[in-house]
């Protein structure tokens, strides 16, 4: 295929001002050329990343474009600060902020109108898995968005698949359960549009660090990574954009 690969790290509630001094040092200077590296660090630190190559993410943004919200921040604000991404339905914002499938699908249209490449995550708990289900699970999760925004802009999507179970646990799905899943969620898109289902970058999240990532990576439906915890460590995650390149 020719999808080119993304490593996306998100910092989560993580990280200072000397974190991204640090990152932004040691991601300038190797030279990648056939990966994107994206940086999603808290909304605060957005705007101290001060490097023409380097790509940033939002980690959420507000269904809202602008109006009376405290606290929320808006798509078309990422933009302005030079924001390409923006990660949206991450499993902690469903769990901690009990984002419905219906609220995730109103974000990425959100971003969308603002020019803004939503990466939508989705991914089954243990139980669900456990119970056999896992397929049925993503593609509710999926076609919330599908309906949302629109077969027409379906290939505007970036889809990171993170298993729940496998999230800040250490314990990565194997190169085989990513794949499986990754190969059924571009089936499933290719059924709503089969151009999009083919030029979607699909990304695993969920444990990655420098040893597991070459394998996942190496996987026909596995378009690059979604980092948390080894996003966090520069030379983690250097070795992890080297796998994807
Ligand atoms: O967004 C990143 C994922 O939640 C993965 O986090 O790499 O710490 O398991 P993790």
């Amino acid at each position: 295929n020719n999808r080119r690969p993304i490593v996306a790290g998100n910092w989560k509630m993580n990280g200072n001002l000397a974190l991204v001094k640090t990152m932004q040092q040691s991601i300038s200077s190797i030279e990648l050329d056939n990966v994107d590296i994206v940086v999603c660090p808290p909304a605060v630190y957005i705007n101290a990343f001060d490097a023409p190559d380097l790509l940033t993410g939002a980690q959420d943004i507000s269904l809202f474009e602008a109006g009376a919200h405290t606290g929320d921040i808006s798509a078309g604000m990422f933009a302005e600060l030079g924001c390409q991404f923006v990660i949206v339905g991450h499993s902690e914002r469903r769990t901690d902020h009990s984002e419905s499938n219906e609220l995730v699908a109103k974000k990425a249209s959100a971003a969308l109108e603002q020019g803004l490449t939503p990466i939508v995550c989705v991914g089954e708990p243990l139980q669900v898995r456990e119970a056999g289900q896992v397929f049925d699970y993503v593609a509710e999760q999926l076609d919330a968005v599908i309906s949302t925004i629109g077969v027409e802009r379906l290939s505007e999507l970036v889809i990171a698949y993170e298993p729940v179970w496998a999230i800040g646990t250490g314990q990565s799905a194997t190169p085989e359960q990513a794949q499986d899943v990754h190969r059924f969620i571009r089936e499933h898109l290719a059924k709503a549009d089969s151009e999009a289902g083919m030029r979607i970058r699909i990304l695993y999240g969920g444990s990655v660090n420098a040893r597991n990532a070459s394998a996942l990576f190496a996987q026909a439906d596995v378009d690059g990574g979604l980092i948390g915890g080894a996003s966090l460590k520069q030379d983690e995650f250097l070795a992890i954009c080297q796998s994807a390149n």
